[in-house]
């Protein structure tokens, strides 16, 4: 499968495959499986690893001197693009949610650790238009400037960013095959749609071979995704057009977002969110944050209380990363005792 995209360019930033662990007993008899995308390496690791392999392929490729991003104040994926930015020798320009802080935390303080600017806003936390804004701003200043930048939206979710996530659809299906497991689905937290874009035009380009494709359930921690905001099926059809697969056709019924795990808004924790990340720390010894891989467990746990998938079911939870959120103000959930 990575073939179908070997036309495409690519800077080599991470850690690849990622291990499938086998997890413990779930609800339901179901049999977890732990996708482990946390341990991609890039600047402590996570899904946009995946999705900047290909972005910075292109901003290379396309003679770029730097690159621009946008994410909440504590953006993973704005600290992996720090972290690129430094292995691949460009400057990088992160504009962000909230105002600067006296001391940076958590995803900040690696952002600045590996040398990027930081452009705070003042924006809310999950007002992502105003993100875009400032972004677009700040790319005209620096092209002014002949700072050549590369710019990349929120979550890094174009069709060349979720190009990875369908590479990785087949890394998941081949590990699958070697050990014999059969998966009934594959979940994940999805904020920008683009992890959930590329697993779904991954499984597209895999039943297109003839193989059978588990379910891809995309657990929404955002307003945007849990209205259908990206088109997550327009943007997996653009992907498999990457690819050239004319006979790989993405369903709208393919995509499938369970919006009943965000709570309140984006980076608001949840009671089950926090319950997830306690149960999967104290069970698996996965470090899960608040903001997106706790509440996309949360959903895999709930799920199965509700009995989505037959008992016995293989299950398998990619585990998207989020760690360094912990250790900012309000990063870490309520240590209550074993068992709650
Ligand atoms: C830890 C973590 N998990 C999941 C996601 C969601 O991925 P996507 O934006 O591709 O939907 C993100 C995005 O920032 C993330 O940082």
């Amino acid at each position: 499968m990575p073939g179908v995209f070997g036309h495409l360019p690519r800077s080599r930033l991470a850690t690849l495959p990622t291990p499938l662990e086998r997890g413990p007993q779930m609800p339901g008899d179901l049999r977890l499986w732990v996708k482990r995308d946390d341990l991609t390496g890039l600047g402590l690791g996570g899904n946009k690893a995946r999705k900047l392999e290909f972005l910075c392929g292109a901003a290379v490729a396309e003679g770029a001197h730097s690159l621009i991003t946008v994410g909440a104040s504590q953006s993973n994926h704005c600290r992996m693009t720090a972290a690129a930015g430094a292995m691949l020798g460009l400057e990088v320009h992160l504009v962000l949610s909230g105002d600067r802080p006296e001391t940076p935390s958590g995803n900040q303080l690696l952002s600045t650790l590996f040398g990027a600017q930081l452009h705070f806003t003042g924006a809310e936390e999950s007002h992502w238009g105003e993100l875009e804004i400032a972004r677009e701003a700040l790319a005209e200043e620096l092209t002014a400037a002949g700072a050549g930048p590369y710019s990349i939206p929120i979550g890094g979710s174009t069709a060349v960013g979720a190009v990875g996530y369908a590479v990785a659809f087949a890394e998941l299906m081949e590990q699958c095959h070697e050990l014999g497991v059969r998966p009934a689905a594959i979940v994940h937290a999805s904020s920008s749609g683009g992890t959930h874009a590329g697993l779904v035009a991954g499984r597209a380009l895999w039943r297109s071979r003839g193989h059978e494709v588990p379910e891809v359930l995309a657990i929404g921690v955002a307003q945007g995704v849990n209205m259908g905001r990206p088109d997550v099926a327009e943007l997996a059809r653009d992907v498999v057009e990457l690819a050239g697969a004319d006979r790989a056709i993405v369903e709208r019924a393919d995509v499938r977002v369970d919006p009943d795990w965000m709570g309140e808004d984006y980076g608001v924790p949840t009671r089950s969110g926090d319950a997830a990340i306690r149960w999967a720390a104290r069970h698996g010894g996965w470090v899960l944050d608040r903001t997106y891989s706790g509440k996309g467990f949360a959903g895999l746990v709930g799920n199965a209380e509700r009995a989505r998938w037959p008992e016995g079911s293989d299950v398998v939870f990619i585990h998207t990363g989020g760690q360094p959120a912990l250790f900012a103000p309000g990063g870490a959930p309520g240590l209550a005792r074993r068992g709650q």
